[in-house]
């Protein structure tokens, strides 16, 4: 069995003990040199799914191949092709950051040279040069996580596994880790299988994501493609005051395809958002209430999230709007320097 894939998941199962159903079926191809996201909250079968496609849990059944290797007939060859960044840092605090680097490349059967070589580029990429003859465990946060990020990449890996990578981190250090990732792809055209339940990062990040939630697929496709099943734009209107309820001359409006009202607020699906707001503020002051504030937003993956699982998404809170700003700022600045 082959593909085009970097990454096939077929049917995938994990039963934890006979009992815990941690992933049912799970299908996805990732393609060579993707961004791919695997979003879900918490529990969903993030870290079980990476792990299997990374060769580190044998699937109850179904099957996996990644970079052309079937994993369960060869997954020491798979574990020579892939980088993977564990949920749970990996660094090890009691030893230097240069000196995890070079017991990684050892592990990887790196020459000592080619080792010490490898990993002073890695340390200067990941602007570790000062703290790099220091302890791990005196890194900061995000040190430690590029420190993690540079140990799997240290065998140039083709394709790289990352389990929440940005958990914990500040908008800079999020941002700082999202631009080494994209300069990354750029230069090798590596192809990188993240695991995250921020929704505003996949969105922003990855070409592609599949939704996973209670051990299942929910919906794949690009951020776009996904929101564009939802058919239409959010518009979110205030009102001067909870009553009267508007929401049946609201509904009368051409496009409008659900509202929800909450105190004075009301959220409306519709096709063309800049075509309603007029008709809206028009409609609801001949019923004697007056708009005191308007927005028009095409769907988040929040609701994507919330249209193919019938849920709320339950991840934990992702990056605010002011953080999201500061990091695509970051990362667009930094991108266009780099030009
Ligand atoms: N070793 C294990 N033994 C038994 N159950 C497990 C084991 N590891 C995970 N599970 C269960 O499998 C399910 C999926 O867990 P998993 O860690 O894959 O989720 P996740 O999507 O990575 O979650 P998170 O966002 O919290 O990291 C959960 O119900 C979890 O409790
Ligand atoms: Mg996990």
């Amino acid at each position: 069995m082959s593909g085009e894939g970097a990454i096939i998941a077929e049917e995938l199962v994990k039963v934890y003990g006979g009992k815990v159903r941690a992933v049912e079926g799970v299908s996805f191809t990732v393609r060579p040199g993707e961004i791919f996201g695997f979003l879900g909250p918490n529990g969903a079968g993030k870290t079980t799914t990476v792990t299997m496609l990374a060769a580190g849990l044998r699937p109850t059944s179904g099957q996996a191949i990644v970079d052309g290797v079937e994993v369960s007939r060869d997954p020491e060859e798979v574990k020579r092709r892939i980088g993977v960044i564990f949920q749970e840092g990996t660094a090890d605090g009691d030893l230097t950051g240069r000196e995890n680097l070079e017991v990684a490349a050892g592990c990887y059967g790196m020459s000592r040279s080619d080792g010490k070589e490898r990993a002073t580029e890695l340390i200067d990429k990941m602007q570790l040069t000062d703290a790099a003859d220091r302890y791990a465990k005196t890194y900061s946060g995000g040190m430690r996580r590029r420190l993690e990020l540079a140990v799997g990449l240290i065998h140039r890996p083709r394709v790289l596994f990352l389990d929440e990578p940005t958990l914990g981190l500040d908008p800079q250090g999020r941002a700082g880790f999202w631009e080494f990732i994209l300069s990354l792809r750029k230069e090798t055209g590596m192809t990188v299988f993240v695991t995250t339940h921020y929704l505003d990062e996949a969105d922003g990040m990855c070409e592609r994501i599949a939704i996973i939630d209670h051990g299942r697929i929910a919906a794949t496709g690009s951020p776009a493609e996904l929101k564009d099943k939802l058919g239409g734009d959010v518009v979110t209107i205030r009102t001067s005051g909870p009553t009267p309820d508007v929401t049946p001359v609201l509904q009368a409006i051409r496009g409008v395809s659900s509202i929800t009202k909450k105190d004075d607020t009301y959220r409306v699906k519709c096709m063309q958002g800049e075509t309603f707001v007029p008709l809206a503020v028009e409609a609801a002051s001949k019923a004697g209430v007056g708009v005191t504030g308007v927005s028009v937003k095409r769907p988040s993956l929040d609701e994507v999230f919330l249209e193919f699982t019938g849920r709320e998404y339950r991840g934990e809170e992702g990056p605010t709007e002011t953080d999201k700003a500061v990091m695509m700022g970051h990362i667009r600045q930094n991108l266009r320097g780099r030009r």
